[in-house]
């Protein structure tokens, strides 16, 4: 009898073609795949999603998200990366996996808004109670840590007041009572400072911001050096499922080797707007961890020589939220928009009175976050709204 012809479908599907072996470039490929097939059954069977040692399954990862993990575990110094669909997502999975009823969670009351929601909201109604915490007073972290207490969160510096708190300090005191400590590691970006040498058990990154540097892709990440701690975030992830794209994992993978470059670019023009902001008239205080005045200047000096192209000021008192709308609305090379670090800069107004029970300072703020436009477009731009600030005021 006459062999059938495979059917055209068949052939589409699974052609008998195998390119060369040894294929090399300058970027990893793409391997994208919600299915890992398997040789044999036997290989089935002896599937073990802990370990890299194969694939199981689109979600436990691909060539693709194996190699990113490995380059942001090295650009962390951490032993092993774990990638989620966003840096909120990172967040919660470092909650999720290490926190049960009844324990506490403390937060910097200065940390990034959609996590402290998150305590309040889920963590709430799973029986984990929190505390917010001064960051800048860690005697009085210290003083706060009872036997529940078993994670601290650090963000440096504060989100949006930008305040840099004295880290070895923090973690010494989460230590003292054998709390774990997870760092927001977003603005170091891996490169200002590095989260493990500091003491932080767990390093979350938004991807989103930096490493991807293109405004155009969300990811995040939880670095570890604890195989132990590593295993439990793993297992977490994986019932969780939440994985990523290897499409956004090759978007970054692309990112990753000017991300040093970009880095240093924004923190120059970054500080250079400072300064140009810190001899206005219209301005109160400049608010950049590199900024001598700044909150916590002190404890940057210590740690780090670069920082993020992200600053806010604080607007005279005299200066309500219709002159500044104006102001910001008068911007036109700057872009009204949250997330930073990609190529287009960025502003925020935020009144400071409505986000902080004890704000230091009065006056509305104004967040920039520096992209890669010329600098003198950026002051140029800066100067002439400043032109609507004031004709408000008239
Ligand atoms: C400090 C910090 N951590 C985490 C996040 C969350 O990142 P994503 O936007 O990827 O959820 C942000 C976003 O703005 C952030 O600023």
């Amino acid at each position: 009898m006459k062999k059938p012809k495979r059917g055209i479908s068949t052939d589409l599907i699974r052609h008998p073609y195998q390119p060369p072996a040894g294929f090399d470039a300058a970027l990893p490929g793409v391997h994208k795949a919600s299915t890992v097939l398997f040789a044999n059954v036997a290989a089935m069977r002896a599937r073990d999603w802990k370990q890299k040692i194969g694939y199981t399954y689109g979600l436990h990862g691909t060539p693709t998200t194996f190699m990113l993990e490995e380059r942001i575990a090295t650009l962390e110094g951490g032993l092993q990366s774990l990638l989620l669909p966003s840096g909120l997502a990172a967040i919660a999975l470092v909650d999720t996996a290490l926190l049960k009823s009844g324990d506490e969670v403390l937060i910097p009351s200065n940390a990034y808004n959609p996590g402290k929601e998150l305590a309040r909201n889920e963590l709430a109604r799973w029986g984990i109670t929190h505390r917010f915490y001064d960051p800048m007073d860690a005697q009085a972290l210290a003083e706060m840590l009872t036997p529940a207490t078993r994670l601290v969160w650090i963000e440096p510096p504060g989100s949006i007041t930008m305040e840099f708190p004295d880290l070895p300090r923090l973690v010494a005191a989460a230590r003292s009572k054998g709390a774990l400590v997870a760092l927001d590691n977003t603005w170091g970006a891996g490169l200002a400072f590095n989260a493990f040498e500091v003491g932080a058990d767990a390093s979350v990154h938004a991807l989103t911001k930096y490493p991807s540097g293109g405004g155009d892709v969300l990811m995040g990440s939880v670095t570890t050096r604890n195989p132990a701690l590593h295993l439990k975030l793993n297992a977490a992830h994986m019932r969780m499922g939440w994985g990523v794209g290897a499409n956004d994992a090759e978007s970054v993978l692309r990112a990753l080797p000017s991300l040093p470059l970009r880095y240093a670019a924004q923190d120059q023009a970054g500080r250079t707007l400072a300064q140009w902001w810190a001899q206005r008239p219209e301005v109160a205080q400049v608010l950049h961890p590199a900024w001598p005045g700044s909150p916590g200047h002190a404890h940057w000096k210590q740690l780090c020589t670069q920082a993020a192209g992200l600053f806010s000021i604080v607007f005279d008192a005299r200066y309500g939220r219709a002159q500044v709308d104006a102001f910001v609305d008068a911007l036109k090379v700057f872009k009204i928009g949250f997330s930073w670090a990609g190529p287009v800069s960025l502003v925020v107004s935020y009144d400071l009175k409505a986000m902080r029970a004890t704000p230091a300072w009065q006056g509305i703020l104004v967040r920039f976050s520096i992209g890669l436009e010329a600098v003198d477009d950026l002051i140029a731009d800066s100067e002439q709204a400043l032109a609507a600030l004031n004709r408000a005021v008239a």
